[in-house]
């Protein structure tokens, strides 16, 4: 969002309020403008070697989106049936969806498989089942859990010796164990760190785990590092850098290509750097509550449409749209739902009035992705921005979708 000299915040030169005004209030919107930029940057950083983005779609399955995505030359990776089917519907070809899974049912890889996607295998009974099913008749990449810890918070660290995902690299005997027994055509290692991970240190730490561990494995074609780049959530937050994480990393893949005899594809599956700069949630303020202890500002939305605060107590920058010059305040700003629903405590904000359109930055990924009906409310519509012109991506609920499942 643009601050103009007259002091209007614009997206692509339309003021929130035109677009609240239009689609109704709360509403997400995205900016396919940042998308593109986004894309572009991770492209240059890595443009010394064979890299290709997969984006993880879980961040955001909006089929504008994804269609987005597709034209500018980024592939999926997908965690479920469903986002697999969204992918399809976007216009991509199963080849170039990858299904990560996390213990799902074989049945889910099986179709997965057939539909003609890769898959990350994340377990030893998966691999089992994978050798017993096709043998060497179709590859796949083995989801390797290599035991390092980062991320910006417990929840979302995936690679700690703790964590449910992807096979040990302790366990390497066994995997080379079933491997062997079934002949099976493992083209690719595969993991992932988790979220929000600013130094490049343990994308290189990783890295080389996985270089380490590629020398068991003959025919190899890709290496996949999976996502996790962090974004800045406030104003002047460090952010994973680009260019120096492009350079360091893509040394290192050339000298383990050289020693390994191959050039291989590495592969990356960013959701959050992606998409999160691109999306806003604009909510309006239902209530201003000048309570003796706090100023409550009270908006329309709730954790339902943005559950990250609540859920990990993660920073949203918030602007008020409708009065940027005003004086700054201190407030609690909270949801509308019946339980404690907090989006940001003793917050500076300019003057909020009731009707004022308070944006929330950086909703773009695991806002709408992660909504839900709680309280029996509906979710937001969604507006894709691209060229200059604002599109109803999807429409807000009503009550007849809420009901549609009921008997
Ligand atoms: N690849 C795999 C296998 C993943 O599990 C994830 C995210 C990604 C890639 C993308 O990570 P990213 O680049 O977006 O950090 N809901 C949390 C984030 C959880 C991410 C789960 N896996 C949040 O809102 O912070």
């Amino acid at each position: 969002m643009q601050l103009s000299e007259q002091n209007k915040y614009t997206i692509q030169g339309i003021e929130p309020a035109e677009l609240v005004e239009k689609f109704g209030s709360p509403l997400y919107v995205y900016d396919g403008g940042t998308i593109r930029r986004k894309v572009n940057e991770l492209k240059h950083a890595f443009s010394g070697v064979n890299m290709k983005i997969k984006y993880a779609c879980k961040a955001n399955t909006n089929l504008a989106v994804l269609r987005l995505m597709r034209e500018i030359g980024v592939e999926l990776d997908v965690v479920s049936p469903g986002e697999f089917e969204m992918g399809k519907l976007a216009g991509y070809a199963g080849n170039q969806i990858t299904f990560t899974p996390s213990g799902v049912p074989f049945a889910e890889v099986q179709a997965a498989v057939e539909a003609g996607a890769i898959v990350n295998v994340d377990s030893i009974p998966l691999l089992e089942w994978f050798g017993q099913t096709y043998g060497n008749t179709k590859p796949c990449l083995i989801r390797i859990k290599p035991n390092v810890a980062a991320g910006g918070n417990i929840k979302i660290m995936t690679a700690h010796a703790d964590s449910k995902f992807g096979i040990s690299v302790l366990l390497i005997d066994q995997i080379l164990a079933v491997v062997k027994k079934y002949d099976l055509k493992i083209i690719g290692l595969h993991q992932h760190t988790g979220s929000d991970i600013k130094d490049a240190e343990p994308f290189l730490q990783v890295a080389d785990i996985l270089f380490a561990t590629a020398k068991h494995f003959p025919d190899l074609e890709i290496i996949d590092l999976g996502g996790g780049f962090k974004v800045s959530y406030q104003p002047g937050d460090a952010v994973t850098d680009m260019e120096l994480l492009g350079n360091k990393i893509s040394e290192r893949f050339k000298n383990f290509c050289d020693e390994y005899g191959r050039e291989l594809q590495l592969w990356f599956e960013p959701g959050k750097f992606l998409v999160s700069e691109s999306g806003y949630l604009l909510t309006t303020s239902t209530v201003v509550k000048e309570d003796p202890a706090r100023n409550f500002v009270h908006i329309d939305s709730g954790l339902n449409h943005l559950i990250r605060p609540m859920m990990y107590g993660s920073y949203h920058h918030i602007l008020n749209t409708s009065n940027p010059a005003g004086e700054e305040k201190l407030y609690n700003v909270v949801g509308y739902i019946c339980e404690t629903d907090t989006f940001a405590t003793d917050r500076k904000l300019p003057e909020v009035s009731q009707g004022d359109i308070l944006a929330f930055l950086n909703a773009g990924a695991y806002g709408f992705t992660m909504s839900s009906n709680y309280n029996a409310r509906f979710r937001p519509a969604e507006v894709l921005v691209d060229h200059e012109e604002a599109k109803l991506v999807r429409r807000r609920e009503t009550l007849e979708d809420l009901l549609r499942t009921q008997m």
